[in-house]
């Protein structure tokens, strides 16, 4: 006799993704303690400012904080709340939304920050005496980090009203 309960397969992708952003984030952490790469965060304005800023700590916050615990405890809570309150979570289309606008939006925030942290932290020891160069990549930032962000934010907001929608089923506010 089958005795497995049927689980909830949907949801291990969470678990899945928070891990992979756990793995990156640590080996991300190990290699900007390494010296040559720490004076070269250093001297590219980590962790005040600067390039050196959006790499350590904002790229390696991110990835650790977003990816591996946010990331964690909405695949927790969507398996907890049925769990502790007999509810069923609202919508499944929902869950599986909070996911893909999370992980896309942390990739994205991820690899951008990364990307125009390296790009501008060359630019910036190869032309000491200019900001030009620099600024010609950085004008793209704003953008481009705006996007992703949003990106990410959307997982958050779809996620907190599923949750919402799920608990004023049990909750009648009226
Ligand atoms: C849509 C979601 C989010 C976006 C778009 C976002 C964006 C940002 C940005 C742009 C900064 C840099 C501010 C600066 O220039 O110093 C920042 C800093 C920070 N964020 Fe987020 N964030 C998000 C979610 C979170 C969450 C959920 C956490 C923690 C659970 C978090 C933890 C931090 C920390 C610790 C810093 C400061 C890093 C430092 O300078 O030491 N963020 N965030």
């Amino acid at each position: 006799m089958n005795n497995r309960s049927p689980g909830n397969p949907h949801l291990l992708k969470f678990i899945i993704a928070s891990a992979v952003c756990f793995f990156i984030g640590t080996v991300h952490g190990v290699l900007q303690v390494m010296a040559p790469i720490r004076a070269w965060l250093d001297s590219i304005g980590s962790p005040y400012g600067g390039p050196g800023h959006m790499i350590d700590p904002l790229a390696h916050a991110h990835i650790n904080v977003v990816g591996g615990v946010v990331i964690f405890i909405m695949g927790a809570s969507y398996y907890l709340i049925p769990k502790l309150g007999g509810i069923a979570i609202y919508s499944r289309k929902l869950v599986n939304h909070t996911f893909w606008w999370t992980v896309c939006g942390i990739a994205g925030f991820y690899s951008t920050l990364l990307i125009f942290g390296i790009l501008e932290g060359k630019a910036m020891l190869a032309n000491p005496d200019s900001d030009n160069a620099v600024q010609a990549i950085h004008r793209f930032y704003g953008p481009v980090i705006g996007t992703v962000s949003s990106i990410m934010g959307m997982g958050f907001w779809i996620y907190f009203i599923n949750v919402f929608l799920t608990i004023k089923k049990k909750i009648p506010l009226q």
